[in-house]
């Protein structure tokens, strides 16, 4: 698995807060199957957390002395989770964002329970701007997910969606794994990943999580959803191995 939505980066955000936590979850990752992971801190100065280019670089060297050190043998990939606020644009205006690895693709998450005036019109600029937009647990926002005039003009204009395993297994609760269901089983989701911010998390996000998948779109779509596209994002490609309805 390709795991393109993760916190492993240590005393950044809420995900791990030490060395040894970061590494306890990579290791969980590794036994999981996972063989990549995008390291995808947040960018949200509402909570301080800034991570920003050179933060997140540093960020990311830290991370990989102490895994390469611990012979943890998991690829990483720098990437940040960017929080869609008034200051969001300026960010991608500056070039300060931080897209997957050398791509231009950028995971963006959005307010969860109130439309984010002018989203369209942003993520339009964005990709004007020379970024592809990913949606990260697009689930979580009923505005966007409930709106399937929505989803087409999402979709029709290149952003891609991702989901949260766990919400499939219902970690989140029933409103999120509903919803969930919908962009999987309806394919709009083109990614699947797990979000796992801490050790504790691999079980009920990650294993019950793939677990739920395989049984909505068997093994053919979780190749689609768990690797194939994944793999082609952190290529800079577009994605045209959507699963399909
Ligand atoms: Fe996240």
């Amino acid at each position: 698995m390709i795991d393109l939505h993760c916190h492993v980066h240590f005393g950044v955000d809420d995900g791990p807060k030490t060395a040894q936590e970061a590494q306890d979850l990579a290791r969980a990752l590794v036994d999981e199957g996972v063989t990549t992971v995008a390291c995808t801190s947040h960018v949200r100065p509402d909570r301080r957390w800034i991570n920003d280019q050179s933060v997140q670089a540093a960020n990311h060297q830290r991370l990989d002395e102490l895994l390469n050190q611990a012979g943890i043998e998991l690829e990483r990939v720098a990437a940040a989770e960017h929080y869609v606020d008034p200051t969001f644009m300026s960010r991608v205006r500056n070039h300060s964002v931080v897209p997957y690895g050398d791509s231009k693709w950028l995971l963006v998450e959005l307010n969860y329970d109130a439309p984010v005036p002018n989203f369209l019109q942003m993520m339009f600029e964005t990709r004007q701007l020379g970024y592809k937009v990913l949606l990260a647990h697009l689930e979580r926002y009923p505005w966007v997910v409930d709106n399937d005039d929505m989803l087409d003009k999402l979709t029709a204009a290149g952003h891609l969606i991702q989901i949260n395993l766990g919400s499939l297994a219902g970690a989140y609760g029933r409103d999120y794994k509903k919803r969930a269901r919908k962009l999987v089983k309806e394919g709009w989701a083109c990614v699947a990943a797990s979000d796992c911010h801490h050790l504790t998390d691999v079980k009920p996000y990650l294993i019950k999580g793939k677990k739920a998948l395989r049984k909505l779109v068997g093994d053919a779509g979780c190749q689609t959803l768990l690797v194939d596209n994944p793999r082609a994002i952190l290529d800079d490609k577009e994605p045209d191995l959507i699963w399909v309805r």
